[in-house]
């Protein structure tokens, strides 16, 4: 029996991507959930992401910056999946303070409601790869320097880093995992504000040719269930506490390899290819991927889905449920 059977949950962002996946390996497990979600248009949230599960999870539409709002919300709950951000990079340099009161000033507000109200929460923060940086050696593992190269990785690592803080100083349990690019059903794909692999899904489903930039940047993905049973994993071993942990995927692929394996898994398709936008390399990581020993050797975890089962299962999802997200 996972030790979240039964347990009372808080997530946030939990009408989002990882957290409405999240939010139904937990109603599986019996836990009681809630989910709390500002819906704000220009990112991941979407309610159809729990229509099945409607009467399963209370939802609570609400923002993390109300204070008072979170104060309540994380009252006698034994776990926070802590997954509320804005998460594009672009709209972080456009509208830098938007960012900052969502990544870095909410997640302390949260933590203080956590500290006066339910010290005895264990909490699992969604950190980011886009911390590091431009990688200074490949794969990156956690000792790497962090050097951010955008304003939304500037304030995800502050999150990250108040959450270990509180953590070590108040000892509320707390360990964060750093996601490299996470894929499958739920993403964003009306758009490339979550990711370029979303408006690529988009366009292919549609049947319209998509664009690949540059095209031989590395990166790795994590399938999303894979990401979900790490965070079930980082919130019940208790010797993940005070820990950060990078997840990474079965392998590594550029991204024209990427590509062309994803018209392969939709039986057909096409993408141009086109020089990287200058305002985007200006912020761009280059290549990375991730060591992942960490949590493999700490957790026991492992990616368990491929890219090409990965992707057949995403598109297969947008195939029957693309006009829900446009
Ligand atoms: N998907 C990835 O590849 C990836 C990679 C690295 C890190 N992450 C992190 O994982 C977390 C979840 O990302 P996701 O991919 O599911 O994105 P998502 O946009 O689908 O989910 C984030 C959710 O947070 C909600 N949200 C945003 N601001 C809020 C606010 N102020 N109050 C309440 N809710 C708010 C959004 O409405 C959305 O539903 C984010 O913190 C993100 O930074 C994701």
């Amino acid at each position: 029996m996972n030790s979240c059977t039964r347990k009372r949950v808080l997530i946030t962002g939990g009408l989002g991507f990882i957290g409405a996946n999240l939010a139904r390996r937990l109603v599986d497990l019996d836990a009681q959930v809630t989910l709390v979600d500002s819906l704000i248009p220009e990112y991941g949230g979407n309610l159809f992401n729990i229509t099945d599960l409607k009467d399963r999870v209370r939802v609570n539409i609400s923002d993390v910056r109300d204070e008072y709002g979170m104060r309540y919300l994380v009252q006698g709950q034994d776990y926070l999946f802590n997954l509320a951000g804005q998460t594009s990079h672009m709209d972080s340099m456009q509208e830098p303070y938007t960012d900052l009161e969502i990544n870095a000033r909410a997640q302390l507000s949260i933590l203080e409601a956590c500290r006066k109200y339910n010290p005895d929460i264990k909490i699992v923060f969604a950190s980011t790869r886009q911390i590091y940086g431009k990688p200074d050696y490949l794969p990156v593992n956690e000792q790497h320097l962090l050097r951010p190269t955008d304003v939304n990785g500037i304030n995800k690592m502050a999150g990250e880093w108040y959450h270990i803080l509180y953590n070590n100083v108040y000892g509320i349990r707390a360990c964060a995992l750093r996601l490299t690019n996470t894929y499958g059903p739920r993403m964003r794909v009306k758009d490339a504000r979550q990711t370029f692999l979303g408006i690529w899904i988009r366009l292919l489903v549609e049947g319209k040719p998509f664009e690949v930039w540059g095209g031989e940047q590395l990166r790795d993905f994590t399938y999303v269930d894979d990401a979900v049973e790490a965070f079930l994993l980082a919130a019940t071993r208790e010797e993940a506490n005070g820990q950060v942990f990078n997840l990474g995927g079965c392998e590594v692929v550029n991204l024209q390899e990427l590509a062309d394996l994803l018209v392969e898994a939709n039986g057909g398709g096409s993408y141009q290819m086109r020089a990287f936008p200058s305002d985007r390399k200006r912020i761009d990581i280059g290549d990375y991927y991730a060591d992942d020993h960490h949590i493999c050797a700490e957790l026991g975890w492992a990616p368990q889905v491929n890219l090409q089962e990965g992707l057949a299962r995403t598109l297969a999802y947008y195939r029957k449920h693309l006009e829900q997200y446009l």
